[in-house]
């Protein structure tokens, strides 16, 4: 069956805005996170703490985290990759990071500099520190799917990763299709592989791109399979910057429309949601690719 409700992992103003090619200034995108909350979304993530040179697009996340972290029931989880990046979020009083992982060598190398081992090495105390600091610690694991440089990723690989992701300490892992190559008979059967393995779809977000159009059609798969954590981002922004074939992200609008016809519950506010996504599009200068936006945006 189906669950009642599902919890939307907002990441428009992080996965998005890190692949735009401008810097969006600092109160456009403060704008857009406190739109986000005000639409209804609790847990919007709101940038990165890595190195300034690799995402220029978030290197003011010093200035924006204290522009956000007031909103009244929203948690605003933020990408640390090493110790150097939870240094800087812990000292701005977030509560929630993310580490994110790779199942592929190839992918590793290019995001993080490391191979898969030197990355979760660089994890460890990462995880082991923030617990120890309450916060919550969600680890995303890219090329769940398929890899630009490798191809198909064999399931029994992103196991083996979601494993230590989970031995280090991570509360939630987000499975990554970074590419957008996921369809939804792989979709179960790498959620399958995972529940064999003793990670329950509970513990689990899945992270599409929408590259081929699979993303809502994988979603439900997901939805079917017991997962209820779901990221997407506002307007379909999105992509990644050191995966060149990476598209769009699942945009929220699209997802919402599909849960609310399914009956269920996300607690967002649609209207206002496109509204956003079509205000920020003004602002990128460009529409917004996705479908529910324009049906219902007049944009
Ligand atoms: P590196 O060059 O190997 O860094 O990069 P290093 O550890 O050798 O350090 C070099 C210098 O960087 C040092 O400075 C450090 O202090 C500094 P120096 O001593 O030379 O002056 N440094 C930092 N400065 C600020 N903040 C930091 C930081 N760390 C080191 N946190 C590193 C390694 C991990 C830092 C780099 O590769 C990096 O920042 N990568 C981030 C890439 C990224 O953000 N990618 C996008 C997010 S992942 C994604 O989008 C996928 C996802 O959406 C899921 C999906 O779709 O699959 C999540
Ligand atoms: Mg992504």
């Amino acid at each position: 069956g189906l669950p009642a409700r599902v919890r939307i992992h907002e990441v428009g103003a992080r996965d998005g805005l890190q692949n735009e090619q401008g810097v969006v200034p600092t109160e456009v995108k403060a704008e857009f996170v406190r739109r986000l909350a005000e639409a209804g979304l609790t847990t919007v993530e709101a940038t990165s703490f890595v190195h300034p040179k690799w995402v220029p697009q978030l290197a003011d996340a010093e200035q924006l985290f204290p522009l956000v972290s007031g909103l009244d029931g929203v948690r605003l989880p933020v990408l640390v990759p090493n110790e150097r990046g939870l240094d800087r979020a812990l000292a701005l009083g977030a509560r929630d990071v993310a580490v994110f992982a790779s199942a592929t060598e190839s992918f590793a190398r290019a995001n993080l500099n490391r191979t898969v081992d030197e990355a979760l090495a660089m994890f460890a105390p990462v995880v082991t520190r923030a617990v120890e600091h309450g916060l919550s610690v969600r680890g995303y694991l890219s090329m769940c799917f398929g890899d630009p440089w490798e191809g198909p990723v064999p399931v029994e690989q992103v196991v083996a990763v979601c494993r230590r992701l989970r031995d280090l300490g991570c509360d939630e892992l987000s499975l990554g299709d970074t590419i957008g190559v996921a369809t939804p008979g792989h979709v179960t059967r790498l959620l399958t592989a995972l529940g064999e393995a003793g990670i329950p779809a509970t513990a689990l977000a899945v992270h599409f791109h929408d590259t081929y159009g699979q993303a809502l059609a994988n979603t439900l798969a997901a939805l079917q399979h017991g997962v209820t954590t779901v990221d997407a981002s506002a307007g379909g922004l999105g992509g990644c910057p050191y995966a060149k074939s990476a598209t769009g992200n699942l945009a929220t609008e699209d997802l919402v429309w599909m849960l609310h016809g399914l009956g269920i519950d996300t607690g967002v506010d649609l209207g206002r949601l496109t509204a956003t996504s079509v205000w920020l599009a003004g602002q990128l200068g460009r529409p917004s690719p996705s479908r529910t936006v324009r049906a219902l945006g007049g944009a």
